[in-house]
């Protein structure tokens, strides 16, 4: 009677963990309180227990170089009535970690564009994401890797991924809002770039942008940055992996190193 699984009343997380550490765990941990905050869950843990918990699962299973942990949190167990009552709710925790097998995305994927037919709280990070495995499914009967959404003929994101574009040098990904995920890949890419001096924007990216693009990246935690050589069938620049994401994937890659490293992030 747990109303994640009832309703899909919940928030969850997913934090890659190299070597030991886990990537950008504190942003993670940030993120899971902001999308308990905006759906009324208490926070079970602050962030010193939750890092606890963290080092617990990891210390508990088998170290390989990739890993992930996942944290799920939802309102709780009681009857299956849509109104709720906080008092008479406790949180459940449920998390689990798991080996990555490594993916290389050096050959690029491909990916369809589709309407985003999502709701308007894309930035809390909902269990409930029955609209998300719909377009990944059709992105794949498609032999494609994402979803590309489009909403009001401006790009949100990909249906588990965060979208870059590259335009005459420039890299240009939408501005955080109600319509996207705050990827924390994201924001990692956004920080390398600048700290790099690589021309980096956030602004609105049109549907037109996105088909003139010279390159287009989907990034998240898990597939970290893939170059989309196809897009809906076509050429994304030059049809290969480009210069840009070569250069940006070598700076993640050497960020990665860093934190297995134990180095603060
Ligand atoms: N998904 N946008 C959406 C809709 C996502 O589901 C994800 C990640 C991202 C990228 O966020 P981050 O860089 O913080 O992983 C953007 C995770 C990995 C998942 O659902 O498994």
């Amino acid at each position: 009677m747990d109303r994640g699984f009832l309703f899909g009343d919940g928030v969850y997380e997913m934090l890659p963990v190299y070597g030991n550490a886990a990537l950008r765990e504190d942003e993670h941990l940030a993120r899971l309180a902001g999308s308990l905050d905006a759906i009324d869950i208490p926070n079970p843990h602050d962030q010193s227990g939750w890092k606890s918990l963290i080092r617990e699962l990891l210390d508990r299973n088998p170290v390989s170089d990739h890993r992930s942990v996942y944290i799920e949190v939802t309102r709780g167990v009681g009857d299956r009535d849509h109104l709720y009552d906080s008092a008479l709710l406790t949180p459940t925790v449920f998390m689990l970690c798991r080996p990555v097998k490594a993916r290389d995305y050096s050959g690029g994927v491909g990916a369809i564009t589709h309407a985003d037919i999502r709701w308007d709280y894309c930035h809390i990070k909902a269990v409930s994401l029955l609209p998300a495995v719909l377009l990944k499914q059709r992105a794949g009967r498609a032999g494609c890797h994402e979803a590309i959404l489009l909403r009001d003929g401006e790009v949100t994101e990909g249906a588990s991924s965060n979208v870059f574009i590259v335009k005459d040098d420039v890299i240009i990904t939408p501005p955080k809002s109600n319509a996207l995920l705050p990827g924390i890949t994201r924001d990692l890419i956004v920080e390398l770039a600048r700290h790099t001096g690589l021309p980096c924007r956030e602004e609105a990216l049109s549907e037109q942008a996105l088909r003139d693009a010279d390159e287009i990246w989907i990034t998240s935690s898990t597939m970290e940055i893939a170059p989309v050589v196809k897009l809906d069938g076509c050429r994304v620049g030059t049809g290969e992996t480009g210069q840009h994401w070569k250069r940006m994937k070598a700076l993640y890659e050497e960020f990665k190193q860093k934190c297995a490293a134990g180095s603060p992030d």
